[in-house]
């Protein structure tokens, strides 16, 4: 199983601690467990730009950086987790514990999290600057208000608190936005787990299956090559597709529908994204097919945009003209292309974005804008590239040969100096893949 190294997360601290400053502290806390329903959780899933800078992926742990008043004097490292508990470890399952936290995931210090609040307070003196995520965690943002009341009540003793307090996400979410070569591997390895899933998912698709079958099939594949779905699948037959998170998958599939399936896995924390659109019974109707290959070339058409130096909506753009100009060939819309872009009457069959920062989080972290200007792609940024059509079931303004038609074609797409590197090209997606691989299985 490919992980990431300890020196991997040692370096990404070491960026931190240089962009907060001298006499700064950042305090990092991972997720809340979250409940289910009475006292069953749900599997636990660290917050994200905590693993990123720490690797340690269980609850209740908070990380600290901290600088001083000299560059020489470098950073600190502490990491406050779970202690080390037999009985709690029978019951629950193996923590690192204070050694563990020293030993295997390299802090300076560590302390067991009961012992934040006091400790915290010691490391507050003589700090001008706290860097925190503010608004993530109501409970958790109301103990750091309280650490920096008392903490500023405590300089009539002659010592002082940080009078800034300042978004952390602008320093981490914009290294987060930037994948090296590790991250792409662990992204590569989730695609190709994505991509099978969904060819699994072709091979077996039979009319008379019940959606919740055909996501279990991914589920197996997921599973079994040691990743979790990195979101809720969506497995959407016929209009249900219409019905952009739509999650129920509790239809039959029927012959002569297609089904929308946007499933992937997350593997080691980074997450794939990936939407294929297939007939139920292995052969596209006509018009399914023609509405196909208008998202197919909006799709193909706004990857290649994907080109370091252009804008964030440069996809878009290229995809919003080809699906206009296909539904006025397909005579689903009448007018002039300009006007329909420029009024946005597209949005009546295409209502979404094309695509989205991809990383550790499905909706990954980073500016979409910098000084109020979409920002242009640069080495190592991840999108997602998803444009569709979706005819509503109930349109009246169109034939009715065209209604209750939802398609998507999602794939992932990293900017590099050789132009877009798809992650999630293992999986078919035009026409005559698609019934190709399928037939053959119809046929054995
Ligand atoms: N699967 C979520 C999305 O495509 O945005
Ligand atoms: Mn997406
Ligand atoms: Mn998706």
């Amino acid at each position: 199983m490919k992980k990431l190294t300890q020196a991997v997360f040692e370096e990404r601290r070491a960026i931190l601690a240089g962009e907060i400053g001298l006499r700064s502290i950042a305090i990092i806390a991972t997720s809340p467990v979250a409940m289910r329903n009475r006292d069953a959780d749900y599997k636990y899933r660290a917050d994200s730009s905590f693993l990123y800078l720490t690797g340690f992926a269980e609850p209740e742990a908070v990380a600290v950086i901290e600088t001083f008043d000299t560059e020489e004097e470098g950073y600190s490292y502490s990491l406050f987790c779970r202690e080390r508990n037999r009985e709690m470890e029978i019951w629950n399952g193996y923590r690192a514990g204070i050694d563990g936290a020293i030993q295997d995931y390299e802090a300076d210090e560590a302390y067991a999290i009961d012992l934040l609040d006091e400790e915290i307070l010691e490391k507050l003196q003589n700090k001008d600057r706290l860097f925190y995520r503010i608004g993530q965690h109501a409970e958790f943002d109301a103990r750091v208000a309280k650490w920096i009341a008392t903490a500023s009540g405590e300089s009539r003793r002659g010592t002082s608190a940080p009078a800034q307090v300042i978004q952390l996400d602008r320093i981490v979410d914009e290294m987060r936005l930037h994948k090296d070569a590790n991250e792409i591997e662990l992204m590569q390895i989730a695609s190709d787990i994505s991509a099978d899933a969904h060819t699994q998912a072709m091979l077996v698709v039979r009319p008379g299956m019940m959606e919740y079958a055909l996501e279990a099939e991914l589920n197996y594949v997921f599973g079994k090559n040691g990743g979790v779905p990195a979101y809720n699948s969506i497995v959407g037959g016929g209009e249900n597709a219409c019905i952009l998170h739509y999650v129920e998958n509790d239809k039959e599939l029927k012959d002569g529908d297609l089904v929308l399936i946007d499933a992937a896995a997350e593997y080691q924390f980074y997450a794939s994204d990936i939407t294929r659109t297939f007939p139920v019974n292995g052969k596209f109707s006509p018009e399914q097919k023609a509405l196909y290959n208008v998202v197919l070339d909006a799709q193909i058409a706004a990857i290649n945009a994907v080109q370091i130096g252009n804008s964030y909506k440069e996809p878009h753009n290229v995809a919003v003209r080809i699906l206009v100009q296909g539904l006025l060939d397909l005579g689903l819309m009448q007018g002039n292309i300009d006007d329909i872009i420029e009024k946005e009457a597209f949005r009546q069959f295409y209502m979404h974005g094309t695509g989205h920062w991809l990383g550790m989080d499905v909706h990954d972290v980073g500016a979409y804008k910098v000084d109020g200007e979409w920002r242009a792609y640069e080495e190592g940024m991840v999108v997602t590239v998803e444009p569709g059509l979706y005819i509503a079931p109930d349109d009246e303004t169109v034939d009715p040969k065209w209604r209750g038609i939802g398609i998507r074609i999602e794939d992932d797409v990293v900017a590099t100096e050789n132009g877009p590197l798809v992650l999630t090209a293992k999986v078919v997606k035009t026409v005559e893949e698609i019934e190709a691989l399928m037939a053959k299985v119809q046929a054995a």
